[in-house]
């Protein structure tokens, strides 16, 4: 018999610091009026100074372990998805067992880019098929202003911070109201493009020396318009694919929640699927891009606010660095 798995707790955590378009009007050449047309941003969070990956990922997780009715014990797996982890190491999900006050658990980093989130529900599926009895959280967090050039305009004005957890379990304990059954997830990638977006200095591709000043490459570069061509062509066709393994087209969908990297690339998604723009979770106006953790804040503040209720099919798409990118499909 197959084991299904189910979403059981869903939270999210962005930082308290408020960093809105005439701020950075302050800081680079640029205005308020470029980044709301060309992206859908009004203002994003930044984290604290030493406010790292696994504190961001500590409060979302006490969130969705608490919307699922669990204490840090019930956990079997901790997987922190994130390019941005508080040191090469230990690992992140190491430091969170530990500020969550537990030991002993399988606890990793899972690096898939901005795809983090929906890369991560799917490696807890493996687990929770392999053992029913597994209880895992599933953290995807990007402190990517860590690795923002503040002097590049073509950057800066587009990332925040954020953690988005869930747990995911089998469905041996019966589904309740708010839980979500996994019908189906899709991923994919392509290394040969991953050269238009990168973080490279530091990595042992570019290794750094002891008093080697930072150079522009220890930060976020992207080819802005290769990215975004891709992002929507990549998008819609692994929806598509997911969909139609399901006997689905896009109208059948409740809500999608979309990487949260601009607007028009998520408009334009939904377009071509199909679906109209008031079914689309929108966060990325008062959050920025928080890369891998986007999806999984669209979708514990969507749970939160009312927007998905009992009953709805809602889809999640992912792209970002590698490039890698996906598509999850959930019955609420
Ligand atoms: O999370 C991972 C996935 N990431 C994405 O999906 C991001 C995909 N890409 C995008 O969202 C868009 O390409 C950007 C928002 C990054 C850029 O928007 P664009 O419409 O593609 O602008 P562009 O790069 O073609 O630049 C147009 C102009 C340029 O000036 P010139 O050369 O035409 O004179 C830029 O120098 O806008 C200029 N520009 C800016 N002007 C004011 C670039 N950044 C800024 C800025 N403020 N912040």
């Amino acid at each position: 018999m197959k084991t299904h798995s189910l979403l059981r707790g869903l939270g999210f955590y962005v930082p308290e610091r408020v960093v809105t378009n005439a701020e950075l009007e302050r800081l680079v050449d640029t205005s308020d009026e470029w980044i709301t047309t060309r992206t859908g941003i009004k203002e994003r969070r930044i984290a604290a100074p030493g406010q790292a990956t696994s504190d961001l990922s500590l409060e979302a997780s006490k969130k969705a372990l608490a919307g699922a009715g669990m204490t840090p014990d019930d956990l079997t797996h901790l997987f922190i998805c994130t390019l941005t982890p508080d040191a090469y190491c230990p690992p992140s999900a190491c430091i969170l067992e530990e500020k969550l006050g537990i030991r002993g658990r399988a606890a990793m980093d899972l690096n898939a880019a901005c795809s983090g989130f929906v890369y991560g529900l799917d490696m807890a599926r493996a687990v929770v098929c392999q053992n029913p009895e597994a209880r895992v959280l599933v953290c995807a967090c990007d402190v990517l202003t860590s690795r923002t050039n503040w002097a590049d305009r073509r950057t800066c004005v587009l990332f925040g911070d954020g953690a988005g957890a869930v747990i995911v379990t089998s469905d041996r304990e019966p589904k309740r109201p708010g839980d979500a059954l996994i019908r189906d997830v899709r991923l994919s990638s392509d290394g040969s493009l991953g050269h238009l977006l990168t973080v490279k200095g530091g990595g042992s591709g570019t290794p750094m020396g002891l008093g080697d000043a930072v150079g522009d490459d220890f930060f976020i570069q992207m080819s802005g318009q290769e990215v975004f061509k891709h992002a929507v062509r990549n998008m819609v066709a692994i929806c598509e694919d997911v969909l139609a393994a399901n006997g689905l087209t896009g109208p059948d969908i409740d809500y999608f929640i979309p990487h949260q990297a601009n607007w028009r690339i998520m408009e334009a998604v939904a377009k071509k699927l199909g679906l109209p723009v008031d079914k689309v979770c929108a966060t990325v106006e008062r959050y920025g891009n928080t890369s891998a953790s986007s999806v999984g804040i669209g979708l514990a503040e969507s749970f939160e606010t009312g927007k998905i209720k009992v009953g709805d099919k809602v889809l999640l798409s992912a792209f970002g660095g590698g490039f890698t990118w996906a598509a999850a499909l959930l019955e609420f």
